[in-house]
């Protein structure tokens, strides 16, 4: 099959680029090298895909490429595009997740209304529930986003719903639930954490570190977005969460265990837009994708750890 996958030079697209290629897939890959964080630690994630002779590589950026070149002979379109992270996404940030979440994902919708692509799968996010009323939480609870970031993934997930109702685009949506693992964003948790304890400086913990993440390892997460893309499940939406919830306190505790290495923190206030808990309800996703997710946060956690310090020198 020819898929495409977008942000395939960031975090999760990376990995899910390299599992497809080893299905014996054909993936055309594109990526706009956005600079929320460096250029070169994607050219870095891309270069197991690029030592395959069927991945191709765009350099594009959704919102202002022609994208039928790009998209001609797809059987299936994996959306991770995207602008990240809840904390910064307030003030003048705005505009680029307005431009990347939104207005991109418009883009793509529109190019590929008369293409007769399989399936479109998008990479939602947990960020749509906010301070969710129910743990764990299903996917029909009503979305109240905390952060403008979660606002624009949750107009993405709707944009994508409605090309499938007005044109029959076959798409679904996975919510992913805080996603760790080798590659993770320098921007999220464990990477901050993991560059403080070797650089010796202080962790900065937002608030007393008794929030909940229901943190998911990158192959879980990919595995649910493969599944996604061939169960019977047009127009559903699935979240994908680790399996299990804990704070931030447990996840230092854990780190001191498998680094050996003694953890010196800073509490810094609560951060505007954080919820204070996430929690999936994944039996939707366990019963009509047959997922599961394998990795424990202790295997994974120490997975991150041992690529962070294997890949140190590089940075
Ligand atoms: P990432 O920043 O590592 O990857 C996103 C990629 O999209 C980047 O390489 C960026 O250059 C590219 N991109 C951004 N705007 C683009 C545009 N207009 N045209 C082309 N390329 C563009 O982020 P990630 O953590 O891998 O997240 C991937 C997707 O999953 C995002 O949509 C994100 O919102 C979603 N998500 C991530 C998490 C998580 O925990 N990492 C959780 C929930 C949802
Ligand atoms: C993550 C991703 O960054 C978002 O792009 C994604 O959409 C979201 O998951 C999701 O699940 O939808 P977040 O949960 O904030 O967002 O992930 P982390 O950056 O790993 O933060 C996890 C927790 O650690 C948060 O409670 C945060 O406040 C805390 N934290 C983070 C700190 O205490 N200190 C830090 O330096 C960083």
């Amino acid at each position: 099959m020819r898929v495409v996958v977008t942000g395939v030079a960031g975090f999760i697209g990376s990995h899910l680029s390299e599992r497809l290629l080893a299905a014996g897939h054909e993936v055309v890959g594109i990526d706009c090298f956005a600079d929320y964080y460096e250029r070169a630690r994607k050219e870095q994630n891309l270069d197991k895909s690029r030592s395959h002779d069927r991945f191709h590589f765009e350099a594009a950026d959704l919102v202002d490429a022609d994208l039928a070149p790009l998209l001609d002979g797809a059987d299936v379109v994996y959306h991770l595009a995207g602008q990240p992270g809840v904390r910064p996404s307030w003030g003048n940030q705005f505009d680029r997740y307005v431009r990347d979440n939104v207005i991109a994902t418009q883009r793509l919708l529109e190019a590929l209304k008369d293409a007769p692509i399989k399936r479109f799968v998008f990479a939602g996010s947990s960020s749509v529930y906010g301070d969710a009323e129910k743990f764990p939480t299903k996917e029909t609870a009503l979305p109240r986003p905390l952060s403008p970031y979660g606002v624009t993934k949750l107009a993405a997930e709707h944009l994508t719903n409605l090309y499938t109702r007005n044109f029959g685009i076959p798409a679904v949506s996975v919510r992913y639930f805080t996603v760790y693992g080798p590659r993770q964003r320098p921007d999220m948790a464990f990477s901050r954490f993991m560059q403080a304890m070797t650089a010796g400086d202080d962790i900065e913990v937002f608030g007393d570190g008794e929030q909940t993440r229901e943190f998911t390892y990158v192959s879980d997460a990919v595995d649910g977005t493969i599944k996604a893309s061939t169960a019977d499940v047009v127009g559903q939406i699935f979240n994908l969460g680790g399996g299990s919830r804990v704070t931030v306190n447990q996840v230092l505790a854990t780190l001191e265990e498998i680094s050996g290495l003694s953890i010196r923190r800073q509490n810094l206030p609560a951060a505007p837009g954080d919820p204070r808990h996430t929690g999936a309800s994944i039996n939707l996703a366990r019963e009509r994708l047959g997922w599961e997710p394998r990795v424990s946060l202790a295997e994974g956690l120490a997975k991150q750890w041992e690529w962070f310090r294997a890949t140190e020198p590089d940075r």
